[in-house]
């Protein structure tokens, strides 16, 4: 179970919007409690005060960008989706798919506080004048699942989902869908196929979900974490939003950062955005055993390998994306000194090359014969021009080349690994036939 490691005693609701109502036991945050901590507040505030448009203007100035990885300004998104007089009601979706691995943030935040995530997709459903809602929810999370059944049955009983909300005259609902585990499928694209029952191949772009999504209609695509910010960013305002990542960051809010790999403490934090991979890891009770921190993963197994010597930066999406990885998730992922690159890098291509929909070259065929060199560079069979060969792959997957993000998310470890740890993939190849890496990963592990 994904943990949060700060205690309720410091978690506040100025400071930590996300989780100062969470239970030290991780049980879930049910309506009776979220209603007297201000629950609900902001979708009455929304319905009495806000239009569709001032209330998409009022998130777009918070500069709320989104959690799911890419980092696109939610208010911008919705500000471009198609609504108006005459014009057909759509969907907001809200993407839960998380299979990014090394990433376990929106499952803690729907197992202990799914009102929160209700309340986003309301609000987000009046900005967009949507008129049903969808959570696609990863498979395997069956006590989010469970969370999730509980809280939409409970806010609909009381009135905030369903036809006329709160006596407003709107009509809004939530559905649950939950996935059979794709990692496609947290591609938005694929994601409205798979909603729609077909399968998850990703959408050409344009048109974009905002014109023509869900079953031809205006869709909204935003991750948990997104969408569980705005019910703050209504309550107490743009700046407040603005002004809670000080100047660690340009951009506002707070994140929920995390740690995994042989640290004392893996776990979760709420924090300022822009806190340093320093303190993070700090927080996360340093290197386990005695080891040495090598590398490590800002955001997930689609970002790029640093080195310990970037811990030192902004956790935030322009600062990371300056090294060439992207921030993605903002979970780390470490590695030890005594752990192979080699053998860490074809886990994760391993990873990538199952998950491929196989619907571009580079990605369908690329993959398959990247896993199969480094295979051999991490039995020590490698040949002369096997790194040459695997950068060239990591090129042809790179952005502009393939259907959809897959890939060059798939490039980005393969191509960072090499950077870095060249003499490491030299290894598999002049090294004596073999004999064995440090600290291997089994093949399929992933
Ligand atoms: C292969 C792939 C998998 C993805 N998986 C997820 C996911 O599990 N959750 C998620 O929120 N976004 C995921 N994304 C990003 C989504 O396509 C989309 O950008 C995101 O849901 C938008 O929400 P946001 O703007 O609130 O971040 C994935 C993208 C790709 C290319
Ligand atoms: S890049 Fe990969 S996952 Fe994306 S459309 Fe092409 S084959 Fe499918």
């Amino acid at each position: 179970m994904s943990r949060i490691l700060q205690s309720a005693g410091e978690r506040r609701a100025e400071t930590h919007p996300l989780t100062w109502r969470l239970h030290d036991d991780q049980s879930p945050v049910l309506l009776e409690e979220y209603l007297d901590t201000q629950g609900y507040a902001a979708v009455t505030k929304a319905l009495e005060q806000h239009t569709y448009e001032s209330l998409t203007e009022e998130v777009k100035s918070a500069n709320l960008r989104g959690r799911g990885g890419a980092g696109f300004s939610a208010g911008f998104k919705w500000s471009l989706t198609m609504k108006g007089e005459g014009v057909p009601r759509g969907y907001i979706v809200c993407n839960a798919d998380e299979m990014e691995p090394g990433t376990f943030k929106d499952r803690l935040l729907m197992e202990q506080q799914p009102h929160l995530l209700i309340e986003g997709m309301i609000l987000a459903g009046i900005a967009n004048r949507a008129k049903q809602g969808y959570i696609f929810l990863r498979g395997e999370y069956h006590l989010a699942a469970a969370a999730i059944q509980r809280a939409l049955a409970d806010a609909r009983a009381d009135g905030w989902l369903g036809a006329d909300v709160r006596g407003s005259g709107w009509d809004f609902d939530i559905a649950l869908h939950t996935g059979a585990g794709r990692y496609i499928c947290g591609e938005e694209t694929a994601l409205i196929n798979s909603l729609e029952g077909k399968r998850a191949n990703p959408r050409a772009k344009p048109p974009f979900p905002g014109q023509s999504g869900a079953w031809g209609l205006p869709t909204v695509v935003n991750n948990v974490e997104t969408l569980c910010n705005v019910p703050g960013i209504v309550n107490h305002g743009a700046d407040w939003f603005q002004a809670l990542s000080g100047d660690l960051s340009s951009d506002g809010g707070t994140k929920l950062y995390g740690v995994s790999g042989k640290v004392n403490n893996p776990g979760l934090w709420e924090l300022p955005m822009g806190t340093t991979g320093n303190r993070i890891l700090e927080l996360a009770g340093g290197m386990r055993d005695g080891l040495t921190l090598k590398s490590w993963l800002p955001g997930g197994g689609s970002t790029g390998f640093l080195l310990p010597e970037h811990l030192e930066l902004a956790l935030d999406f322009d600062t990371i994306g300056k090294t060439g990885s992207r921030m993605g998730t903002g979970l780390l992922t470490v590695v030890a000194d005594n752990q192979s690159m080699v053998s860490l890098t074809r886990n994760l291509e391993e990873f990538f090359s199952r998950e491929s929909c196989g619907w571009c070259t580079p990605c369908r065929d690329g993959l398959p014969w990247s896993v199969k060199l480094l295979r051999a560079l991490e039995a020590g069979e490698g040949e002369a021009g096997d790194i040459e060969l695997l950068e060239q792959m990591a090129r042809d997957l790179g952005p502009g080349k393939t259907f959809c993000a897959h890939a060059p998310g798939a490039a980005m470890p393969l191509a960072s690994a090499i950077h870095y740890f060249r003499d490491e993939f030299e290894r598999g190849i002049t090294r004596p036939k073999g004999e064995a890496h440090a600290d291997p990963i089994p093949v399929g592990s992933v």
